[in-house]
């Protein structure tokens, strides 16, 4: 199939603003669904059907059946972040746009460009003998609930020789990534309440609690200026790369000053001095706050004491940290340090376990051997900061989970302007396509 064509029906996909968090794109998010199970009907899939969800399906797919050949499951997501702030997008999120061999548009390095790459790189050189499944879901991006729950009562749907995931990118252009690690994710939001209603901040300025002041004196004490996240315990359970692993991110085409330069765009890094950059990224929890709620916000100026006040926060949690135990010390910390006159709750959004990958199953030699045949460098080892939920559960019935992906570091996932560059995508169905043959090939 020539470029043109391969990029009209990418577009198409990518056109569709399936925004799972927010209930006003549950049809998008259906028919993001529907898109995905045509093109599995396309690659000869049977089976093809909605799990577990009316308006964010799981798609699950059965490829041809090829006796004795290995089994792949192939997991994806077609959901996508919200694509606010509109107006710094130079064409809206949901118009993809090529400029300069890089195509713009919300969910075009995450997920819905790679997922595409890799359902494409089925049909690019006739099916390769490789018995196939498909978990391509649409809750990623805030929790994948739906598909937890589904594992949990269908563990069977995991049973394959390997597990493929494309939902992440190179370390630094041309150097191709396998990754050993995931952060986990716990999120939150903080509510604090100083009074039965808002009062007059002339009346009663002076005497009278701020539920913006209390939250946000909460929140300065539960990270320090230095970095240290204040929580009883968190730290304890944070297990240490390992010297070799250490060593081998120093080879890494990383460079912190570039990174603060080119990447984060800021005058400062912020965190813990005494950890370099990358174990700060990948092996240390975080806390961050997304956003505070509350009081006058409006237009214009307004002279109240707010009484109620909400912070959305989360942390990212590292080997050997579990999600349960970080919800209970974040839960007693913040009641440990409000005040007494203070009414302080937490209620848990959604979160994630880390994961943790093994790489010496033979089929990680396989995708290192397709990225050196076609890019001309294999993978090298990486862990990532972001959370992947589901990638515990699917690891669960012993397959390796091969973690990697066709993205760049300056794609700006989540953010305005997220791009694919295009030579990584026909670089990557080339990848995969290859991966898929050497498999079939390979006696597992
Ligand atoms: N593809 C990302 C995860 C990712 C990001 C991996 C960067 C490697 C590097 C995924 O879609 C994602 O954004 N996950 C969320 C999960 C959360 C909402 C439960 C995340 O990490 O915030
Ligand atoms: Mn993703
Ligand atoms: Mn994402």
């Amino acid at each position: 199939m020539d470029a043109d064509t391969l990029l009209r029906e990418l577009v198409e996909f990518l056109r569709i603003p399936s925004v799972s968090t927010l209930p006003a794109h549950d049809a998008d998010c259906r028919r993001a669904a529907e898109w995905v199970a045509a093109e599995l009907r396309r690659l000869g899939c049977r089976d093809v059907a909605f799990l577990a969800s009316d308006v964010h399906p799981v798609v699950w797919g059965v490829g041809p059946d090829v006796p004795g050949a290995p089994t792949l499951l192939i997991y994806g997501h077609y959901d996508v972040q919200p694509p606010d702030p509109l107006d710094e997008w130079i064409t809206p999120p949901f118009e993809p746009t090529v400029r300069d061999g890089k195509l713009f548009a919300r969910g075009s390095a995450d997920d819905k460009g790679q997922v595409f790459c890799l359902l494409r790189a089925i049909a690019a050189a006739g099916p390769p003998p490789v018995n196939f499944r498909f978990l391509i879901e649409g809750e990623e991006e805030y929790g994948s609930r739906v598909l937890f729950d589904l594992l949990r009562r269908e563990p069977e749907r995991t049973r394959a020789d390997a597990v493929l995931i494309a939902d992440m990118a190179y370390v630094a252009p041309r150097w191709p990534a396998v990754y050993t690690a995931l952060r986990g994710l716990c999120y939150a939001e903080i509510s604090v309440r100083t009074a039965e209603s808002d009062l007059h901040s002339g009346e009663f300025g002076g005497a009278a609690p701020n539920a913006h002041e209390e939250l946000v004196r909460l929140l300065g004490r539960l990270k320090g200026s230095d970095g240290k996240i204040n929580i009883p315990g968190l730290y304890a359970a944070v297990k240490r790369p390992s010297r070799a692993e250490l060593a081998a991110w120093k080879q890494l085409p990383f460079r912190e000053a570039d990174f603060l330069k080119r990447r984060v765009r800021a005058k400062a890094l912020t965190g813990l001095k005494g950890h370099s950059v990358l174990e700060r990224l990948w092996a240390l929890p975080t806390f961050e706050i997304h956003g505070i709620m509350g009081g006058f916000t409006s237009d214009g100026a307004k002279t109240v004491i707010p009484a109620a006040a909400t912070a959305k926060v989360s942390l990212r949690l590292v080997p050997n940290q579990k999600l349960q135990t970080v919800e209970r010390q974040l839960a007693a910390a913040v009641k440990r340090l409000a005040p007494k006159y203070v009414s302080a709750s937490v209620r848990f959004m959604h979160g994630a376990d880390p994961a943790q990958v093994r790489i010496t199953h033979p089929a990680f030699r396989l995708l290192d051997q397709a990225f050196r045949e076609v890019v001309g460098r294999g993978t090298v080892p990486a862990r990532a900061g972001g959370s992947i939920p589901v990638v515990p559960a699917l690891g669960r019935s012993g397959a390796p989970v091969i973690l990697t992906g066709i993205g760049l570091p300056d794609d700006r996932l989540h953010a305005p302007n997220e791009k694919l560059d295009l030579s990584q995508l026909w670089d990557g169905i080339q990848v995969f396509r290859q991966f898929y043959g050497l498999l079939g090939e390979a006696k597992t």
